[in-house]
């Protein structure tokens, strides 16, 4: 038996229901800028060992829910746990984020690639979900994740980060047929990691898209909407008698948020590059809106914090549908307590 839900807020704003408040939680919420996480993941070595490990995972995922009673937790992951799943070999350099290494380069790799199965080699990550649940004990729900098409291929194109992102591009105006096997591929993978989530118990679902945002706009149709638009319809949408919510968020993508609430998802992450007064116009309250204080705010002074969460919050305006977020993930170099002001002005500025 899973417990009764206390505290739906989230679901509720997502499926743009009236709320007492608006709910708020954080991207990367469970993370280096907490003196409690690094504990844990030096305790499991490294990073990828933290991700594989189901009870350290859940220890990290529960911190920041302790710490900060938000109003949703997300399950600690990462979204390179499926191209690590197909083999690509992944690995963290100190200092220097993510590195594959097998990138795809050629015909034959993206050939190769398997669609991992979910209760396989990523056994882990489901395993890390339904302890999670049983933990949260029905405390707030739980967002499962995936990275998108576009943003997977990036990296596993890339073979880790890159400022100008020359492969890949390069793949995309060479052999755009290519690139269209290795994202319909990876979007068939992701719907099949996204539904066991669900299986698994993850209550709401997050697509992140980090890299949308460089494209033009008629390939960002082509080589980002369009599969996450096969996603969303692949998606399990309702489970334990409830709507599983499911949220897409484009990195820099404020100009395409109409086109993305087309799609048919339930809520559009929004980073703070545009007003959500805009967004709310963009999208015609179609879709809940999640967002979009910049997460350099956390450096400014708690009075400061306060007003710029009155100016986003003020931005929303009145009427259901909004979820409190940063625009981005909370930087590690922040001090906890800020996030905590953060989040104490949300509670008591948005109190209906
Ligand atoms: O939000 C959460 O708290 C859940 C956990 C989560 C992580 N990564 C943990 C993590 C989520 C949702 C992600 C998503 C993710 N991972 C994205 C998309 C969101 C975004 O930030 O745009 C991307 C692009 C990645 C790939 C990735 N993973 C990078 C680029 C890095 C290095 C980042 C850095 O600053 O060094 C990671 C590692 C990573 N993923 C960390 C965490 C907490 C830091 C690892 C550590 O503890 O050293």
């Amino acid at each position: 038996m899973t417990a009764a839900l206390q505290n739906d807020l989230y679901l509720r704003a997502l499926n743009r229901e009236e709320t007492e408040r608006t709910p708020v939680w954080v991207m990367r919420q469970a993370g280096r800028y907490l003196p409690e996480y690094l504990r844990v993941r030096q305790q499991a070595g490294d990073f990828m060992s933290l991700c594989s490990n189901p009870e350290l995972a859940c220890e990290v995922t529960l911190q920041p829910i302790d710490r900060f009673n938000l109003d949703a937790a997300i399950l600690f992951s990462d979204i390179l746990t499926i191209p690590d799943a197909m083999g690509l070999g992944l690995h963290f350099e100190a200092g220097e984020g993510p590195k594959f290494s097998s990138p795809v380069r050629s015909r034959a790799d993206v050939e190769n690639l398997p669609v991992p199965d979910p209760s396989d080699k990523l056994r882990y990550v489901m395993d890390a979900v339904s302890t999670i649940r049983r933990e949260l004990d029905g405390r707030v729900p739980l967002i499962g994740f995936s990275g998108s098409p576009w943003t997977l291929a990036t990296y596993m194109v890339e073979g880790g980060g890159t400022k100008d992102f020359s492969k890949i591009k390069g793949m995309l105006f060479s052999d755009p047929a290519l690139l269209h096997e290795m994202l319909d591929k990876t979007a068939r993978s992701v719907i099949s990691y996204l539904n066991a989530q669900v299986e698994a118990g993850a209550q709401s679902l997050m697509i992140f898209d980090t890299w949308g945002g460089v494209l033009s706009p008629a390939n960002y149709r082509e080589f980002s909407l369009r599969y996450m638009q096969q996603i969303v319809d692949g998606l399990t949408r309702e489970a334990e008698g409830r709507k599983v919510p499911v949220v897409l968020f484009t990195k820099n993508g404020g100009q395409w948020l109409d086109i993305m609430a087309d799609t048919g998802c339930d809520g559009l992450g929004v980073d703070w590059t545009i007003d959500l007064a805009d967004a709310r116009r963009k999208t015609g309250d179609r879709v809940a809106l999640q967002g979009n204080l910049d997460p350099s705010a956390l450096y400014g002074s708690p009075e400061s914090i306060r007003s710029n969460v009155k100016r986003v919050l003020d931005s929303y305006g009145a009427g259901p549908g909004h979820v409190f977020n940063l625009g981005h993930g909370i930087h590690q170099h922040v001090n906890p307590d800020h996030l905590g002001v953060m989040v104490e002005a949300v509670r008591e500025l948005s109190q209906r």
